[in-house]
């Protein structure tokens, strides 16, 4: 597949094609799709709606591992599109997968076989859907073939084939695209710009920015700080901002008392396709506001630090 880049893009033409190859693979049958609310779940939503209309199955994996009112926003931003969106309630088996699990791989791994062999295989057999369409990009193939990062949604490439091991082909009409395009494309599709320009969001979603165990009350914490960070950091205008949870505590004092706490760590990045990238230089203010609010509202934080390594040699997530 040849990369088509966002100067060579023709959204019109793209949009098109792309609804005539869903049309032409699915034929009479049905096709079964995960929306995150992230900009290429919702881009390929569209193509697939278009594509197949009541043919498409649109469901909202709730993994437990979200941002704070996601479920509620994508339901209502595709509602009001005319896309019905269901919510599967699926967070005892992904934390059942992740319970334990430290390494980062591992944690991958066990996101992946719940999302595909357990949660898609049990919704595909049940609807009798024979397609999966989701929204694989091409810097996704590209990380994941070069061996830097595992992504989650990238399976033909490492020799993985859906049918024989999840018992479902895959639709991938993105993968030509790097993010710049998917969002031309998302905009000519009519999704809104809360949608189209949304920060990118990783597949393992918060597990990605826990270091260490991903239970369900650590995943909380990092949760409550993201929500800090996106608030503080609304304008920045980075390519994407996000909070990290230490696996090690450190020593804080609270009331004067000594109190063995949790660390948070701020990244904010700028970048163009995310392939590298460099720290936002912050005002010192503002750095200031964000570890006001996330001692605040999170629970159990004493330190607060802000990371100023670039991508080389850092990766964007922590994990
Ligand atoms: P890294 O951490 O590899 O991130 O520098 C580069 C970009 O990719 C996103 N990312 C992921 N997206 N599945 C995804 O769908 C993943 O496993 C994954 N890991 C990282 C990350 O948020 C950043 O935008």
């Amino acid at each position: 597949m040849n990369e088509i880049t966002v100067a060579a893009l023709d959204t019109e033409r793209f949009i098109a094609e792309k609804v005539a190859e869903i049309r032409a693979a699915v034929g009479d049958g049905t096709a079964i799709n995960a929306l995150s609310g992230g900009v290429d779940s919702s881009a390929v939503t569209l193509l697939g709606h278009r594509a197949l209309g009541e043919r498409l199955r649109t469901v909202f994996v709730e993994n437990g591992l979200m941002r704070e009112g996601e479920a509620e926003m994508v339901v209502r931003v595709f509602g009001e599109l005319g896309v019905p969106v269901e919510v599967i309630d699926a967070r005892d088996a992904f934390f059942g997968a992740l319970a334990g699990l430290t390494d980062p791989e591992a944690k991958r791994e066990a996101i992946t076989q719940t999302f595909y062999r357990d949660i898609f295989g049990r919704l595909v057999r049940e609807s009798g859907a024979t397609f999966l369409l989701q929204g694989t990009i091409l810097t996704d193939v590209d990380e994941t073939v070069a061996g830097i990062k595992r992504q989650h949604n990238v399976l033909a490439q490492l020799g993985i084939d859906p049918q024989q091991a999840f018992g479902y082909a895959v639709i991938e009409p993105l993968i030509q695209l790097r993010k710049d395009g998917v969002r031309a494309v998302a905009e000519a599709l009519g999704l809104p710009k809360s949608i189209a320009q949304r920060m990118p969001f990783p597949g393992p979603a918060l597990a990605a920015r826990v270091i260490g165990e991903a239970t369900p009350e650590r995943i909380a914490t990092v949760r409550r700080a993201t929500t800090v960070v996106e608030e503080v950091l609304r304008d920045s205008g980075a390519f994407q901002v996000m909070a990290i949870l230490h696996e090690d505590r450190v020593t804080g004092v609270r009331d004067g008392v000594r109190d063995f706490g949790q660390q948070i760590e701020v990244r904010c990045w700028d970048s163009v396709d995310a392939r590298t990238a460099t720290p936002t230089r912050l005002p010192f203010d503002t750095l200031e506001r964000l570890a006001e609010g996330i001692l605040r509202e999170v629970p159990g934080v004493v330190s607060v630090t802000y990371a100023i390594a670039p991508k080389p040699p850092s990766t964007m997530e922590a994990v």
